[in-house]
């Protein structure tokens, strides 16, 4: 438990939710129709399998409320994925805020021939939870189960200061 922070007392509260709960995986073929000619698969078509596990792994944690996603982080493609490929994701909650959610998708391909796996990015996706007229409402808190846990949280609290700070910047600009 990391004792100096009290935002991380907080999240350890009974009536929350653990991270396991609601984590996910997705394993799916890459085809022809997902790629360019050349057998290299869209970025886009990555990204739309990754928000939509987010989503998933939002909802499983907010419950009754409707998830809508905020921002997702600018990435790169370390790898390439081929057609034939499985695209591997994996999704997990690293930190809550109010209505806020961050979602971390690690993004692997398997070439199926050789049984590799090659990581080829990370997402982070913020994902909010509306109740029916659309307001942002509060979710569960996070229960905290070890150091990891507890890292991973201050980092996606640290990441989030970061979006918002920016978020304000764009707003100012656009003001201006
Ligand atoms: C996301 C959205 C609900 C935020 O609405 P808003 O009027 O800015 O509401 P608030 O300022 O009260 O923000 C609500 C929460 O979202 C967070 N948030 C808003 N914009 C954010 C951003 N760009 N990045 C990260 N978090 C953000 C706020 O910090 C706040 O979190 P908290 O409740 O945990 O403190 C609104 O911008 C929206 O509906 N966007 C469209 C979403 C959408 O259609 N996505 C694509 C299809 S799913």
């Amino acid at each position: 438990m990391v004792n100096t922070n009290n935002t991380t007392e907080i999240q350890n509260s009974k009536t929350g939710k653990t991270i396991r709960e609601s984590e996910g995986e997705t394993t799916l073929v890459m085809l022809p129709s997902d790629a360019n000619p050349l057998g290299n698969v869209f970025g886009g078509i990555i990204l739309k399998h990754v928000d939509l596990i987010a989503g998933l792994v939002a909802k499983r944690h907010a419950g009754h409320a409707n998830i809508v996603t905020a921002s997702m982080d600018s990435m790169t493609f370390a790898k390439p994925v081929y057609i034939g490929n499985a695209l591997i994701l994996k999704a997990r909650i690293n930190y809550v805020k109010r209505s806020s959610m961050e979602v971390e998708v690690n993004i692997e391909a398997e070439d199926l021939n050789k049984s590799q796996k090659v990581l080829t990015g990370t997402a982070y996706v913020t994902l909010v939870a509306l109740d029916e007229k659309g307001k942002p409402i509060e979710v569960p808190k996070l229960i905290l189960q070890n150091i990891e846990e507890e890292e991973r949280f201050l980092e996606g609290e640290n990441r989030m200061q970061t979006r918002l700070k920016n978020r304000e910047i764009k707003k100012r600009q656009k003001e201006n």
